[in-house]
Formats: C-alpha cells, sequence, structure tokens
C-alpha cells in the first residue's frame, strides 16, 4: 500500500484529480473492507485540496424510499447531521434525482442543511450499485462558489471507483 499520496504542487484541480485516482485505485486494490477504503477516500480527498468538510452518507433501511434514508458514514471534519431523509437537503437530493448536485451558494439552495454555518458551497455526488444509488459523497467548502465541472468530474470519477467496493 502507499504509504503517502504524490500529488504534483499546481493550482488545477483537475491535474490533482487525475493524479490522486490511481493512487486510490491502488489503495482500494489492497482492501477490501468498505469502512475502511471509504475513509482513506475521505482523508485524500481533504489532503489533495484542503476542503473544508468530505464525508459519504449511506443509503440504509429495507423497503421502499419512505423507510430509507441517509446515515452518516466515515468523513473527515467537523462532527455532522447523521440521518438525511429521501429528497431533503442537497445530500437528499441527489439521491432523488441520481444525479450530481453542484451548490455555489448553500444559501441559495431551497431546503439546504446546515451542519456547519461555516459551509458555503457544497457538491454531492451519487453512487449506483447497478441503477440504485447506494450512497452520496458529499464535500463541502468554506469557500462561496468553490466547485466547477472539475470536481463534478473528478469526484464522479472517484464515485465510480469505490461504488463497487460498497
Ligand atoms: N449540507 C448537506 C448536509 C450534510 S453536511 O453538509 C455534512 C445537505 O444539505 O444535505
Amino acid at each position: 500500500m502507499a504509504e503517502q499520496l504524490h500529488i504534483p504542487e499546481t493550482a488545477s484541480r483537475a491535474q490533482r484529480y487525475r493524479a490522486l485516482l490511481p493512487q486510490l485505485q491502488a489503495l482500494f486494490a489492497g482492501e477490501t473492507d468498505p469502512v475502511a477504503n471509504m475513509a482513506n477516500c475521505c482523508a485524500a480527498l481533504r489532503q489533495t485540496f484542503g476542503f473544508f468538510w468530505v464525508g459519504f452518507y449511506l443509503v440504509k433501511g429495507d423497503g421502499p424510499f419512505s423507510s430509507q434514508e441517509l446515515v452518516l458514514g466515515p468523513f473527515q471534519g467537523d462532527i455532522a447531521c447523521t440521518r438525511i431523509a429521501y429528497g431533503r437537503g442537497v445530500c437528499g437530493a441527489a439521491w432523488q434525482r441520481g444525479q450530481t448536485i453542484l451548490v455555489p451558494d448553500v444559501d441559495a439552495f431551497p431546503g439546504h442543511i446546515a451542519c456547519s454555518s461555516l459551509s458555503r458551497s457544497e457538491i454531492v455526488v451519487p453512487l449506483f450499485r447497478g441503477d440504485g444509488v447506494i450512497a452520496v459523497l458529499d464535500v463541502d467548502s468554506d469557500r462561496l462558489n468553490d466547485f466547477s465541472d472539475e470536481d463534478r468530474l473528478g469526484l464522479e470519477a472517484i464515485a465510480h471507483l469505490i461504488a463497487p467496493l460498497l
């Protein structure tokens, strides 16, 4: 297992995602435990980009959507809300829509759940098993408008990599 990440010292997030992806792949290849892999994924993202908060919420509960909810999984950052209902907040909306939601200003997103008042912008990426969403990857920034399509592409690639391991 790689003992440390090697990320180029460049301002380009796209380049840093490109460098990070194969290293995450190598890290995951040596471990089958989903919690360990999600935990290292969060640490690697926070280490590489200095994000304010990075974490997974996992779809849990049996039956139709009404009895399922998102439950907090491995994360890096301040303590956070533990349960989010289907369709609620940015995370619940990304689950419901089955697509990435990029929020440049959390105050302008109706129903945003403020786990921390310091969070200013956010991106949430769903993880799929088949057609179903099994988790979301949530990244928060303490800066307004901090995420772009580069983050969407990079985080979707990471979500694609880790989803089969959950
Ligand atoms: N802001 C999220 C809640 C999770 S925290 O940001 C960690 C939301 O609106 O779903």
